[in-house]
């Protein structure tokens, strides 16, 4: 909590490098205009040479920001300079959101929270799927492991083009989480309630492979954290396969409503005119 003698300041951030495509303004800028809360959400484009000084004038003496957003290539950074990296972010080693507290920057990661939030909303009771795989093993991939083994999913199988990768994130994940080579996908599909895509595979118009979810248990949900374009290859597949699937842009929606709440102190609503806004803005 900021106390009495800090100077009033209701404006939070979004700091990158490049920023401009970033669209979490539109989020925030939808829910401050909403709820009616005086207060503004800004880009702030900041070199990788310049991140420390951002950070540090954050608790300095003429503070701007009760917080914000970090993105690319800033969200590492982000975790080793807060004062008060949280046990999510200390496992990720990575963080995507800040806060000031009593003076000092605290700092999370919410993509966990994200991802977990848009299967809930969509597909309540997908948490019952015994088994789940996880294709990719990269940055985003991680929150989706902690996520998933956080919400107590019994078998989680990560499968990536490089193997190390996979095996890095299961020795770190715990016993839970088991690695396995791309070329073990379908073996591995078998008898899943979910499939979650991390890869980059299909992102804005790329070339996808055809997967078989023939495996998958029956009532299997096909999900994935690409969300441009909303439907990927991946989730055509499933759906021409007859599974049922959740798109990605909720995950964004989702892992904004934590720092929202931390800054303007009210905790707003994923609805349908925000995930319309979203939309409008690709289709421009
Ligand atoms: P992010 O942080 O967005 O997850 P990343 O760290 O670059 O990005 O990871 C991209 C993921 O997509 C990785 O799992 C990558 O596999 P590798 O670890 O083998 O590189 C996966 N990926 C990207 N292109 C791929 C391709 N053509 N075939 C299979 N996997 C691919």
């Amino acid at each position: 909590m900021r106390d009495s003698r800090e100077t009033f300041v209701n404006h939070a951030f979004v700091v990158g490098h490049p920023i401009k495509h970033s669209r979490s303004p539109l989020i925030h800028g939808y829910w401050l205009e909403t709820l009616g809360i005086p207060g503004s959400y800004t880009r702030q484009d900041v070199a990788p040479e310049a991140f420390a000084d951002f950070i540090a004038d954050l608790k300095g003496a003429d503070r701007r920001f009760v917080g914000g957003n970090v993105t690319i290539p800033h969200k590492e950074a982000a975790f080793r300079l807060a004062d008060r990296p949280d046990a999510l972010s200390e496992e990720l080693g990575a963080a995507n959101t800040l806060w000031l507290e009593d003076g000092l920057v605290h700092a999370t990661n919410t993509d966990g929270h994200g991802f977990v939030a848009n299967l809930d909303e969509r597909t309540p009771g997908w948490d019952r799927a015994g088994r789940a795989v996880v294709f990719g093993a990269g940055g985003a991939s991680r929150a989706v492991l902690q996520a998933l083994r956080d919400r107590g999913i019994a078998e989680i199988h990560v499968v990536n083009r490089t193997l190390a990768r996979a095996v890095e994130l299961a020795d770190r994940f715990g016993p839970k989480i088991h690695a396995h080579p791309v070329e073990a996908l379908a073996e591995v599909i078998g008898g899943a309630g979910l499939f979650v895509n991390t890869t980059s595979l299909g992102m804005d118009g790329a070339a996808a492979p055809e997967l078989d979810f023939g495996g998958l248990a029956p009532g299997a949900i096909v999900t994935d954290i690409v969300y441009v374009p909303l439907k990927t290859p991946f989730l055509l597949q499933a759906e021409r396969q007859g599974l049922a699937t959740v798109d990605g842009l909720g995950m964004l929606l989702h892992q904004a409503v934590p720092g929202f709440e931390k800054w303007f102190g009210r905790r707003p609503v994923v609805d349908a005119p925000l995930r319309q806004r979203i939309i409008d803005d690709m289709e421009r």
